[in-house]
């Protein structure tokens, strides 16, 4: 059942109001609703003469009444049928009230209303509310929603959108509470929240000077991890204000943390829920990576305050108007709180990690999709992340200034509507007069654009060239690809390091706007043969090639003006490196030891000046699965091989340089995750894994010690990973038994425990995440647990899961198989390692092929896990 845009067509009938009514009860929840409905005028052009049925999606409910305008609906006005109900119309405004029946004890999709931990919450991105109750499920009918909420009193927290409007107790000692939402929005933003919870609460002042309340809510025993999230929260709220013009609407604002959770949070009016993982944070139990993540996610889902409620999506096929803008707002939220050039670092390796991987895989599609069969699975790299990318570029090629005048007379025009990318687009064209015609390829094209660069110097004419050639790849049901418009950012070094000038304006940097196929850019004044810095802080989302020589690219790890491009100088040493090894150990040859890194990583270790989060960056080789997209092969064991062999290589030959390094930053001081302290651990852990690489005693000592004192978790599990993976293995067993008994109670802790062995490439063998599986503390009902363990293995763990046996495989697909069952969007997700079969040898292709034949014939699959399961087959 594949869903078209082109079939798109507007709402046949509005619901102006909803008025909801839950009965909550783990096995019998009741819940009533009043909808105030008339017939669409937009989509009122039959004449007039016969009214079209109303279609309300649901699913998984038991419907126990219907009644129009106060009337019981007789049976032959309405027909149920899969997905919903269908009723015949004959008036063209009506009141109805239906009564449904669910059972959230039993709902382990997690999607719709159900129980976590003893608490009822919802999920109802993109098409979880049909399974709460009737409704025309879709984003473009935005209605204004009143909530009551009855429920016995060990139920004390009782939470929807919008303003507490009366709250008071029944008859028979039960708790009700209303609510009432005054912004009409879409069913997919409805919230519920109700168990027995404690909050925080601070307040923040908007710039016109309205206070409003911040509650962050949580189960007792985690109310000591709320402050980060909170001092996150009223950072994004101001930022918004001075960077977007953005104001807080309501008077109050609600986070929820939740233990099973299928994403990482979600944007509800005024009340987001979060994956605990992704809220919750002290020194002693979250890491640095968590401390910003989390930073990020709470901006992520205020910032859709406006990019997503305010102004919504028309169809999900439209899902990176939002997604996609909303990235793009919190990285650069981010950048502006940190240090600039890491976040951008961090996004642009997972952009070429696994989003090129999706962009040439089965699952290949575009930012605007033309068709899909479940829409979870458009939750993608490419939806966000790539998207985020456009609307960068878009801000690279308009400028700040005229972005913001964009944006401005989007969010003006659109308050209030369901719209489309091309309308975000047309926003930005009106507010400066500019034209992005060719641009919008982007939204429609899949696929990464690769651009050959090759370069000419004309000493006598000092003139210097660079010819650009763009090309995209087919990608399934995209065969021609038209040539896309690409701000390619620039600058030209000169031998000095020194950055030489483009232009008469004296600019030392700008943006080639490629629009054909093949293009010559050619400088004058040039006195020099340049080295050229291309695309700067990756100001477009392609492969560029360009030949440079080990020397040329050492020479820009050292001078390149622009920070990213320091680091990316790096990565393509690394790379061309390991890619060599590769190649040597395919053919059987010694391995040479890689020279050139060592020199350039000696180089950065001695340079105290360079910020120590970028040379950490730049220390950190490019990860498997990252050279797994690189290649066009991929040959496992080789990739292994090679980055191994480097790294040991590397870990050898700089030791006493490392091990300098990391005393001079193992500073004790009270933990802070302000940018430059999650630095300076963050260089002196990859120190201390470089220095554990060796396997020599006073290293493993030194992650000992480092362990022992126990500060914060960042420095704590960095050890603790580097005695698992490089240290002898009964003392790494007795480390991490010592480890789960202290943190057993912390689910948090536990899951980077799972984690943390799941994904070592020396410890965590099948048998060992066998082992983790049957543990007491895993749970196949909670995604976090299923993602540190399953997916840690699976997808972190390439070493492992690998194995020549091809048991790996096999394992991953039992656990699809079975995970399909209880909840299908996590299923569809774990799966995804195994679409990529064609790029493995044939071998590997072979053993993955014939795992992933087995979950298509183990039965009937989801939707969600179909869609994966076919495509990557056909
Ligand atoms: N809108 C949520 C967020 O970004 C994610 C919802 C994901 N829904 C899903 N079915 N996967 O920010
Ligand atoms: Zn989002």
């Amino acid at each position: 059942q594949t869903v078209y845009l082109n079939d798109y067509q507007a709402p046949e009938y509005l619901v102006d109001r909803t008025e909801l009514t839950f009965d909550l009860d783990p096995q019998s929840t009741l819940v009533k609703s009043h909808l105030k409905i008339r017939r669409n005028p937009v989509a009122a052009d039959s004449g007039g003469r016969s009214l079209p049925p109303l279609w309300l999606d649901g699913v998984d409910l038991e419907l126990l009444s219907i009644a129009e305008d106060g009337e019981l609906l007789p049976a032959q006005r309405y027909q149920e049928e899969p997905g919903g109900l269908s009723l015949t119309v004959t008036k063209p405004e009506f009141e109805l009230e239906i009564q449904t029946r669910i059972a959230p004890e039993s709902n382990t999709s997690l999607e719709g209303l159900y129980l976590s931990n003893g608490m009822y919450c919802t999920q109802c991105e993109a098409e979880g509310f049909r399974k709460i109750t009737f409704y025309p499920d879709r984003p473009d009918v935005m209605s204004v929603f009143t909530t009551t909420i009855v429920a016995p009193a060990k139920y004390p927290v009782l939470l929807s959108n919008g303003n507490k409007v009366d709250s008071g107790t029944t008859d028979d000692g039960r708790l009700r509470v209303t609510w009432e939402d005054p912004f009409a929005k879409p069913s997919y933003l409805f919230a519920l929240v109700a168990g027995d919870l404690q909050y925080v609460e601070d307040s923040f002042t908007t710039s016109t000077g309205r206070a409003v309340t911040l509650q962050l809510f949580t189960e007792a025993r985690n109310i000591g991890k709320c402050e980060h999230a909170m001092v996150s929260l009223k950072h994004a709220m101001r930022w918004d204000e001075v960077v977007y013009g953005r104001e807080y609407d309501l008077d109050i604002f609600m986070i929820v943390a939740v233990d099973h959770f299928n994403m990482g949070a979600m944007e509800n009016k005024g009340l987001n829920i979060f994956n605990s993982a992704c809220v919750l944070a002290s020194p002693e139990t979250a890491t640095d990576a968590a401390f910003q993540r989390i930073e990020s996610i709470v901006a992520h889902e205020y910032f859709h305050n406006w990019s997503g409620n305010r102004v919504t999506c028309r169809d999900w096929f439209q899902l990176s108007l939002k997604e996609g803008f909303t990235v793009f707002r919190d990285a650069e939220f981010s950048a502006d709180m940190n240090s600039r050039a890491v976040k951008r670092i961090e996004d642009v390796t997972l952009l070429r990690t696994a989003q090129f991987a999706e962009d040439a895989g089965p699952m290949s599609h575009p930012v605007r999709p033309d068709s899909y069969m479940e829409i979870s699975n458009f939750y993608t790299l490419t939806i966000y992340e790539k998207g985020a990318e456009i609307v960068r570029m878009i801000h690279t090629i308009l400028g700040a200034d005229a972005f913001r005048r964009g944006s401005d007379l989007y969010f003006q025009r659109h308050d209030g509507c369901a719209v489309t990318c091309e309308d975000f687009v047309v926003a930005m064209e009106d507010a400066n007069g500019a034209d992005l015609k060719q641009f919008r390829r982007w939204y429609s094209q899949a696929g990464t654009p690769i651009i050959e660069v090759e370069d000419e110097y004309d000493a006598e004419r000092a003139q210097y060239s660079l010819t650009l050639r763009q090309r995209t790849p087919a990608t399934p049901g995209q065969e021609e690809k038209l040539p896309l418009h690409i701000p390619v950012a620039i600058g030209l070094l000169g031998a000095d390091g020194k950055a030489l000038v483009l232009d008469k304006f004296g600019s030392t940097d700008t943006v080639l706007h490629l629009t054909e196929e093949s293009q010559t850019f050619t400088f004058q004044d040039i006195d020099e043969r340049p080295l050229p810095s291309l695309l700067r802080g990756f100001s477009a989302p392609v492969k560029l090639r360009y030949g440079y020589t080990g020397e040329q690219l050492q020479f820009l790890m050292q001078h390149d003006a622009d920070a990213f491009n320091r680091w990316d100088a790096c990565q393509r040493l690394a790379l061309n490196t390991l890619s060599s090894l590769q190649g040597q150990y395919r053919a059987g040859e010694t391995l040479d030891t890689p020279s050139a890194l060592i020199d350039g990583f000696s180089v950065l270790l001695q340079n105290s000046e360079l910020d120590p989060a970028l040379v950490a960056k730049m220390l950190a080789l490019p990860s498997a699965q990252e050279l797994a997209e690189q290649g066009d092969e991929i040959d496992a064991a080789a990739i292994v091989a090679a980055r191994d062999f480097a790294r040991q290589s590397i870990a050898v030959a700089l030791k006493p340089l490392f091990l300098a390094r990391y005393q001079a930053l193992d500073q004790r001081k009270p933990y802070r995750p302000t940018a430059d302290d999650i630095a300076r651990r963050g260089l002196k852990n990859t120190c201390l894994a470089y220095l554990c690489m060796t396997q020599d005693q006073d290293a493993l000592a030194l992650a000992r010690t480092q362990f022992e004192r126990d500060e914060n978790m960042t420095d704590v599990s960095a050890a603790l990973a580097a005695m698992v993976e490089y240290g002898p293995k009964d003392a790494a067993e007795q480390t991490l038994e010592s480890f789960y008994r202290q943190w057993q109670q912390d689910t948090q802790v536990v899951e980077t425990w799972f984690g943390l062995q799941s994904s070592s490439a020396g410890f965590g063998t099948l048998d060992r995440v066998r082992e983790l599986m049957a543990h007491p503390a895993f749970e196949m009902k909670n995604p976090n647990k299923v993602r540190a363990v399953v997916g840690g293995f699976a997808m972190r763990n390439f070493n492992q899961f690998h194995h020549e046996d091809g048991s790996g495989y096999e394992f991953l697909a039992d656990q699809v198989i079975a995970l399909d069952k209880l909840n299908p969007q996590i299923a569809s997700r774990l799966v995804t390692p195994l679409t990529r079969w064609k790029k493995y040898r044939k071998h590997e292709a072979g053993q993955i092929h014939s795992a992933l034949k087995r979950i298509s014939d183990s039965g009937e699959l989801s939707a969600d896990l179909y869609e994966m399961v076919s495509k990557s087959l056909a």
